[in-house]
């Protein structure tokens, strides 16, 4: 029965032309902090807020890297006012604590609306469609090294696909505007960096008078692997030779984004060991720019 009323009284708006009037929320359209749109999009929010955009500015590793935000030239990308395609975007100067945060990717001056992937009907706040969402170059302005990398490799998959990827649901939790809204494909906004699978990596191993040649190839992330713009992400290779049920040597290789696995090359690493041998261990792991430990990513035997 509360459901009928609320469907009637929904359309009876629906009809007014002064829908947007009475429920335009001014105050959304001057670039408020992240938590103002959790009113509405809850589920968003929480993800967001849990993501490395949220920390970009007060991250402690961005705060001593820009030598406490005084490198003016690092600022813009960890609080922008209005992200752009392939430029980097302009520098807030109001609720920089607030990172990269939903009004810089969402809120355009231009149109004075929230810009977003869907065709919807938003009465808090006017929305507009921009089928740029839904394509890499919205992250390009920022992302630059990645952008370009991801550019050079024929592929299907977006930065979306793998770093947002989407499930059905509804965009807003409020009710009772929740009931009038259909469900769609929401995109997670916890930007995640999933780990790279054992399949990823082509991994061999052969010998030759130099010693043991280990060859690595990066089969399926479109990008250099570990990719950064300004963080300093890292991956290892740990080799464990054995003989005769020994570990006869060890090593480990770091590397950085400077010389990283590219999509679909090969990388050789050259292990001075001469001595014949039964059993070689290889395995991969990465520490992404701001965790503080190295995580396992997989292991290969020969
Ligand atoms: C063009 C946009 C842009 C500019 C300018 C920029 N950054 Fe970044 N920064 C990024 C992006 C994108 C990342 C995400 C990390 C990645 O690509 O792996 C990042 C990540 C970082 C990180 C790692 C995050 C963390 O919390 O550990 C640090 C530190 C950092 N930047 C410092 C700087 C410094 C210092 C400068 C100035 C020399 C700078 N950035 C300028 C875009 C930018
Ligand atoms: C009072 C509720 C309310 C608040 C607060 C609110 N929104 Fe919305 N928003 C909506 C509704 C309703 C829709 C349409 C939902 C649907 O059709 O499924 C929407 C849709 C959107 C869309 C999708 C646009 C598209 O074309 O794809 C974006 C982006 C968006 N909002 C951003 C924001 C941002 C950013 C904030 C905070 C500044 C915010 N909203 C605050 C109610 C709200
Ligand atoms: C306004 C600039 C900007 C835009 C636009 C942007 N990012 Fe970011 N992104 C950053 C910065 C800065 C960081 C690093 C924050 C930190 O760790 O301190 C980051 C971090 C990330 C991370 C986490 C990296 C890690 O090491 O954990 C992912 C994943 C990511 N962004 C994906 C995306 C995707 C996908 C898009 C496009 C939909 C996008 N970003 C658009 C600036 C941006
Ligand atoms: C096919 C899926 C896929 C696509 C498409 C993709 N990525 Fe990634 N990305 C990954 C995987 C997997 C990792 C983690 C690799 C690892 O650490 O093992 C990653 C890592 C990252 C990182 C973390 C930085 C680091 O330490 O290496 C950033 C930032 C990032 N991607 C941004 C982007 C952007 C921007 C795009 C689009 C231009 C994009 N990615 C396209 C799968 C993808
Ligand atoms: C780094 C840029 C970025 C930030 C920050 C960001 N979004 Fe988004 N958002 C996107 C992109 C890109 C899409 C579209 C993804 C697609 O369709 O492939 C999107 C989609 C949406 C949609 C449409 C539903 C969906 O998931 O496709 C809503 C609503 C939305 N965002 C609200 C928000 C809110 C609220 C916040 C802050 C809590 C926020 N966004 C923060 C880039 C961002």
């Amino acid at each position: 029965m509360r459901f009928i009323i609320l469907l009637l009284g929904g359309f009876l708006l629906f009809s007014c032309d002064k829908v947007k009037d009475v429920f335009q929320e001014k105050d959304l359209l001057q670039r408020p902090v992240a938590k103002r749109c959790s009113e509405c999009h809850q589920n968003i929010y929480n993800q967001w807020k849990d993501s490395r955009h949220a920390v970009a500015w007060t991250s402690e590793e961005f705060k001593r890297a820009s030598e406490n935000y005084s490198k003016t030239k690092c600022l813009s990308c960890h609080a922008p006012y209005e992200i752009t395609v392939s430029d980097k975007p302009n520098l807030r100067d109001f609720h920089r604590e607030d990172g990269v945060n939903c009004v810089a990717c969402h809120f355009r001056d231009s149109t004075k609306s929230m810009h977003g992937p869907y065709d919807v009907f938003s009465p808090p706040h006017p929305s507009t469609q921009d089928l740029q969402y839904t394509k890499a170059e919205i992250c390009s302005g920022c992302h630059q090294e990645t952008y370009k990398q991801w550019k050079t490799v024929a592929t299907e998959k977006n930065c979306q696909q793998c770093h947002m990827p989407s499930e059905k649901g509804k965009l807003i939790q409020k009710f009772p505007f929740d009931l009038f809204h259909a469900s769609k494909e929401v995109h997670h906004h916890g930007f995640m960096v999933p780990k790279s699978k054992k399949d990823f990596f082509d991994v061999k191993i052969s010998k030759d008078s130099s010693g043991v040649v280990l060859k690595i190839t990066n089969l399926k992330v479109p990008h250099n692997v570990p990719t950064a713009d300004h963080g300093n992400p890292k991956y290892y290779v740990d080799i464990v030779i054995y003989k005769d049920g020994k570990e006869v040597y060890t090593d480990s290789y770091m590397i950085t984004p400077k010389e990283a696995f590219l999509p679909k090359q090969e990388k050789v690493i050259n292990i001075p060991y001469l001595e014949s041998y039964d059993k070689v261990k290889v395995s991969l792991s990465r520490k992404l720019s701001w965790q503080k430990e190295a995580e396992k990513i997989a292991s290969y035997d020969f």
